[in-house]
């Protein structure tokens, strides 16, 4: 008899914003007693884990991802008390609870840093990755953002590197004692029942020991799945180390002797063999990978279909793929389709019932738009940096410069502020009409989310979406996909349809209907599928 399968690699993943999701002071910024407020409709939703961006003491910088104290709660969110209410009323509500964990750098504010810039002969001096070079850098390393690692310090005439901004200083791994702190800081949350950690760019743990300049490259824009060449440069020595993939496994050992089966998920962003390589040649390594391909779909039947071919071919069980619309650094999905809400129901119900894990980002389940916030008025220190590029020139490019905009915060109601707030928001609300929002669209058996409920539902219920395998299916027209999942004798079908024409299917005797949404029609045996709809239905394999 073969094991239960592992229940990380068949849940489903609802990311928070802590900043945007419910405001319950009225000083404009989401906190912890805000989403405990709101934790029976996450759970009415389905949810089955729910991934929280950081909420730890932070200058908040680069909004929780600077951390300046790991251990604890940063008083724009709540206190100690809040958070170790809101993990026993997740796990109360029987979903899970997943901590962002920043291991790479620290905030530059940070006790350890402090200590570190202060002298050369300070006991933390190690603790950061520090090299002389005052004129010249120490060499070319470039950041995943685009300018020199290396930042130059007067205290002690010294640079140190950062992979992402400079007051976001790289903790160097290869201090044994660096690892140590970290592994304490692990236990910390495990201990509190914590049931995982996304793992904030992992893909820069390590940097290499001798520090080898990076060869050449031609390309210049890095890609949400690919930063291993960018700004002109193969990040050979700065990125993705055999030590950082080591270092996973390291990580996972130290992790799974807790009881509660906690598990990684890596925010690694490289080439499927790097991503496999974080994953482990006997998927000994991070449990999971965020995969990215999703964030530049093409809304085409033969995208998703390679898409699923080419998991299994690389990603076969027991790998599990993920699939990804968005994020809190990405431009909203919703937003890719021309806001079409038809649209976000076919790559949702893709999502959903492919095999893999599906992350949905807060907001995607009731079309929540993009902002329009220019970088010029930007928030995000990604935006501070380029305030003079105009939001026409970066969508132009397809390069995303003010995170401000996926950021913006919920829309529960049509009351003040949709319900997020009762103060002045940190982010601008915007419009907002009443079918825009959770209560309404509730009401809406037709709505977005009603259809990420029935989604989120159907997951939950089925073993064979769980833990099936899934093999694509030739169907009649191009712009319909189809797929089967299967499990012993039992077979979960799938068909949907991308394109704007009515088109017909046929469907195996004896089907029964799972799920269907948009203009769909059974005849017989066959099924009419509507522009822009879809269907799934329980049948036997034929032996
Ligand atoms: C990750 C986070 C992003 C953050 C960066 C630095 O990419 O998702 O929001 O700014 O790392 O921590
Ligand atoms: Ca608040």
């Amino acid at each position: 008899m073969e094991n239960k399968m592992e229940w990380w690699k068949q849940t489903s993943i609802y990311q928070i914003y802590p900043w945007s999701f419910q405001d319950s002071n009225g000083d404009g910024i989401g906190d912890l007693k805000g989403i405990l407020g709101r934790l029976d409709q996450i759970q009415d939703l389905g949810v089955e884990t729910i991934w929280f961006s950081p909420f730890y003491r932070s200058p908040g910088e680069d909004f929780g991802y600077d951390i300046s104290d790991y251990t604890a709660i940063d008083p724009r969110f709540g206190t100690m008390e809040d958070c170790d209410k809101l993990i026993k009323e997740i796990h109360k509500r029987k979903i899970r609870i997943v901590l962002d964990m920043v291991m790479n750098h620290t905030s530059d504010q940070h006790p350890w840093f402090l200590e570190s810039k202060s002298s050369k002969e300070n006991a933390k001096r190690d603790f950061y990755i520090w090299r002389k070079g005052t004129k010249r850098t120490p060499n070319n390393w470039i950041s995943m953002v685009g300018t020199s690692g290396w930042n130059y310090d007067k205290t002690t005439d010294e640079s140190y590197y950062s992979n992402f901004l400079s007051f976001q200083p790289d903790l160097n791994y290869r201090n044994p004692k660096v690892k140590k702190a970290m592994f304490d800081v692990l236990d910390f949350w495990l201990r509190k029942g914590v049931d995982g950690f996304r793992l904030d760019i992992f893909n820069s743990i390590y940097k290499d020991e001798s520090f080898r300049d990076n060869p050449s490259s031609l390309r210049y824009f890095p890609t949400p799945d690919n930063h291993d060449e960018a700004f002109f440069q193969k990040k050979l020595y700065n990125l993705n180390l055999p030590e950082s993939f080591q270092f996973a496994k390291e990580v996972r050992k130290h992790i799974s002797k807790y009881k509660q089966k906690p598990f990684l998920i890596g925010e690694v962003s490289g080439s499927d063999k790097v991503l496999k390589s974080f994953l482990g040649e006997k998927a000994d390594g991070l449990n999971l990978v965020f995969q990215f391909e999703l964030i530049h779909f093409d809304y085409e039947a033969n995208f998703f279909k390679e898409l699923l071919e080419k998991n299994e071919r690389v990603f076969p069980a027991p790998y599990t793929p993920t699939y990804v619309l968005g994020n809190h650094d990405q431009r909203r999905y919703i937003d890719r389709l021309g806001g079409d809400v038809r649209k976000a129901k076919v790559l949702s119900a893709f999502q959903f019932l492919a095999r893999g894990i599906p992350v949905v980002y807060y907001g995607e389940e009731i079309a929540r738009k993009e902002g329009k916030i220019s970088s010029f008025f930007g928030k995000d220190p990604i935006a501070k940096m380029n305030r003079l590029v105009p939001l026409f020139l970066s969508n132009l490019l397809g390069i995303y410069i003010n995170r401000d905009n996926c950021r913006l915060p919920m829309l529960w109601e049509m009351s003040q502020n949709a319900g997020f707030s009762k103060g002045n928001p940190w982010l601008p609300v915007g419009t907002f009409q009443p079918e825009d929002t959770v209560l309404h669209q509730k009401t809406n058996k037709d709505s977005l989310w009603n259809h990420y409920k029935a989604l989120f539902h159907l997951r939950k219920g089925s073993v064979v979406l769980k833990e099936g395998s899934v093999r694509t299916k030739s169907s009649t027209h191009p712009d319909v996909l189809c797929f089967e999942r299967v499990l012993g004798d039992k077979v979960v079908i799938v068909y949907l349809n991308f394109g704007e024409t009515e088109t017909q299917e046929v469907i195996p005797k004896g089907s029964k209907p799972l799920y269907q949404f948009g203009r769909t029609k059974e005849l017989g045996g066959a099924l009419q599928l509507g522009s822009h709809s879809g269907a799934a239905f329980l049948t036997k394999l034929k032996k």
